[in-house]
């Protein structure tokens, strides 16, 4: 029996639920990893604190406590706002439920919900399905064309060497040039099929390369600001592969800009995340963030898809790549465009998922 209170308050630890226990007073007697990172507290500053002190104007969620501990009975509400003390505002669904001893409420569990996390979990399987399918249909599109490619570019070749006019070389070498593109633009269509080679890796210092490719190729100033957090560890991955995506994600930010326009980088350590099923207890989260216009609402819900662009000198498989690499290492990027901001957030764990 004393072995099963460890393993109940590990299961609770390691819920993706948030679960926070009040006393009879309404003072907290516990919270667990995911109410800590769900309400932005750390259990220490919490803890005896009254429920209403935890967060701020939800009269009704306190109400609700309050009935339900009288009345002895569970209590569920769905899409309550709650103000958290960092000034953030979130919609859960509650589930209040009392403990009872004896018949009496003596204590109440409340278990929280982020709405917003069941939206991610369904636009999380929506990315996956589609990256399946995009990959299988690259793989077989690419076989298709490398084949009669190779053979137009011999024969341009060939043909190269029997034009005695020079005026008609112009057309042999465009024919060669032009497959040599599209070659070199299956070639990058392709890169994701290969599994990442991970070593040690700081992704500070990949943040810190990327800028410098992308500002090398762009003569005009921009104003990129960091916000990093140095306590983010060394971690495996594939370098090339992480460069490749976060290169592919602020070019995108820098194409979306314009004139007073401000990109900025932020990283942060995320904990008890659960990606594509599996469940860290810490992972990595990299916003690329932009005040341009956002992804145009046209090709929204497809952005991810391969060829699918919205800027006229566009190939539309930067997105596609990027996820496909992120994916790859067990993450996954996001979309999302909060108030004037664009954010395209890497989600990448640092360790392997908990069994
Ligand atoms: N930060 C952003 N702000 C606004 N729109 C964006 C942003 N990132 C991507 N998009 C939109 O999503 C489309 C797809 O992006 P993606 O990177 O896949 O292709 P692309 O940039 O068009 O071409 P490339 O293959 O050269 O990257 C873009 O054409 C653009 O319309
Ligand atoms: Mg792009």
């Amino acid at each position: 029996m004393e072995t099963l209170i460890p393993t109940t308050s590990r299961i609770v630890e390691h819920l993706a639920t948030a679960v926070l226990l009040f006393d009879k007073d309404l003072q907290l007697v516990s919270i667990n990893s995911a109410g800590e990172s769900l309400l932005s507290v750390s259990r220490k500053r919490v803890s005896g604190l009254r429920v209403n002190k935890i967060w701020r104007n939800s009269a009704f969620l306190y109400d609700a406590i309050q009935r339900s501990l009288l009345s002895g009975t569970t209590c569920i509400e769905r899409g309550v706002d709650l103000n958290l003390n960092n000034g953030q505002q979130i919609k859960v669904d509650c589930m209040i439920t009392p403990v009872l001893l004896n018949n009496f409420a003596d204590e109440i569990l409340v278990e929280l919900i982020d709405t917003h996390s069941f939206v991610r979990v369904l636009q999380e399987v929506n990315q996956e399905t589609i990256q399946a399918a995009a990959k299988e249909s690259v793989q077989g599109m690419a076989h298709e064309i490398k084949n009669p490619l190779g053979g137009i570019r011999g024969a341009a070749q060939l043909l190269e060497k029997e034009l005695n006019d020079k005026e008609l070389l112009e057309y042999t070498r465009i024919i060669i040039n032009e497959c040599d593109r599209l070659r070199n633009f299956i070639d990058r269509m392709l890169t994701t099929s290969t599994n990442p080679v991970k070593s040690d890796m700081n992704i500070h210092e990949v943040l810190e390369y990327v800028v410098s490719v992308v500002r090398a190729e762009n003569s005009h100033e921009m104003n990129i600001k960091k916000d990093y957090d140095p306590s983010i560890p060394i971690i495996k991955a594939d370098r090339e592969q992480i460069i490749q995506a976060v290169l592919n994600l602020l070019r995108n930010a820098v194409q979306a800009i314009v004139i007073d326009g401000q990109i900025t980088l932020i990283t942060r350590i995320q904990r008890q995340v659960i990606i594509r099923h599996k469940s860290y207890r810490h992972i990595i989260v990299i916003d690329i963030i932009d005040n341009g216009p956002g992804v145009p609402s046209e090709i929204e819900s497809g952005a991810f898809y391969p060829l699918v662009t919205g800027r006229a000198e566009g190939t539309g498989i930067g997105l596609s790549i990027a996820q496909q690499l992120i994916q790859s290492h067990g993450g996954l990027i996001n979309y999302e465009r909060k108030g004037n901001k664009t954010y395209f957030s890497i989600l990448l764990p640092t360790e392997q998922y908990d069994e």
